[in-house]
């Protein structure tokens, strides 16, 4: 096995999986204001960025051939019906407008997180429904919210809509009232494509992301519509569903402590696939960086690699400008 490994000249001609700047898509974190950078705790090199900051760093991102951006919102108020997410002057609806007339960022798809956790008072990712100390988050009412909300983004210029919410029928529903704008005094949203968080885990290693987007739940938790960590055929049920809905494509999240699950995924299914290395994942590589107990560069890409490997077409990853960097 040796004489193949010989040489990098020898290692390069071999090798069976490659990374692209074009297959990494980086995440945006937009809040009200001009000139606003401001660093997250827990997450070394992201920021919470006002629009017109946003902008210069979506302009870096296509100079180093990043493939997209995934937006996500801190609205100036939340309140439980979820206004900011839906709203025509919404902060990701303002950003979108902004990244859309820059033509400088025509090589960028831009994808919109559909979701209403940053924009409920209660953090929770749908609508809730309290009697006493019990309370349930609706199904059926969120999965109206949230299709509303994946219109006004397609409205305002989003490439993609991204539905992360793990609400049941929410793909069938945004795929339903995309169509139907048509008819309506806009322009046609038939041609917006949904790239479904299909196989989405309740995980701890979101933990920084909720700093990031201040969307930590008020009381109680994810796990009654997030999925089990335990479970990998209940995951091909939800990507069978999201496909049988009309996802267009499938994001699976976390990556790394779910790379079976992309493996998995990928035997079992054709259609493009994405996978998320969340927050915590990044985090606690930085945490190691820091104490120079681990390589920067090798261990960062050697994490994306894997999760290649493993099947995802595309990353959404943390280190998508320090990768398009290494990879320039
Ligand atoms: C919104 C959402 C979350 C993430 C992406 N979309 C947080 C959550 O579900 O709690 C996590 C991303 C990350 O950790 O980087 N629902």
């Amino acid at each position: 096995m040796r004489r193949l490994r010989r040489t990098e000249a020898m290692r390069s001609l071999v090798r069976e999986t490659h990374l692209h700047p074009g297959a990494l898509i980086y995440p945006l974190f937009l809040v009200p204001g001009e000139g606003v950078r401001k660093e997250i705790s827990s997450m070394p090199g992201v920021f919470n960025l006002s629009v017109d900051e946003a902008v210069k760093e979506a302009e870096a991102c296509a100079a180093l051939g990043i493939g997209g951006l995934l937006l996500f919102g801190l609205p100036e108020k939340k309140d439980e019906q979820a206004t900011g997410a839906w709203a025509a002057d919404g902060i990701v609806q303002q950003g979108l407008r902004a990244l859309k007339c820059d033509r400088k960022l025509d090589s960028l798809v831009v994808i919109a997180d559909v979701c209403l956790c940053e924009y409920m008072s209660h953090g929770h990712c749908g609508v809730v429904a309290r009697d006493g100390d019990h309370y349930e988050i609706e199904n059926d009412s969120s999965v109206a919210l949230l299709a509303k909300t994946a219109v006004s983004l397609a409205q305002a210029g989003a490439d993609i809509v991204a539905p992360s919410d793990m609400m049941d029928g929410r793909v069938e529903a945004m795929r339903a009232a995309l169509d139907a704008a048509k008819c309506e005094a806009t322009p046609s949203l038939e041609h917006v494509p949904i790239l479904s968080y299909a196989s989405k885990f309740a995980s701890a290693f979101y933990g920084p992301f909720r700093e990031a987007a201040d969307s930590a739940p008020q009381f109680g938790d994810r796990r009654s519509y997030q999925m089990d960590g335990a479970n990998l055929r209940e995951a091909m049920r939800e990507i069978d569903q999201d496909i049988a809905e009309g996802a267009d494509m499938v994001l699976m999240k976390p990556a790394m402590p779910y790379l079976d699950v992309i493996r998995a995924a990928r035997e079992r299914y054709d259609v493009p696939m994405g996978a998320y290395q969340v927050s915590g994942e990044y985090s606690m590589l930085h945490a190691a960086f820091a104490r120079g107990w681990l390589e920067p560069e090798r261990t960062m890409m050697e994490s994306l690699l894997s999760i290649r490997r493993a099947g995802a077409d595309f990353i959404v990853t943390y280190f998508a400008k320090d990768a398009g960097r290494v990879l320039g």
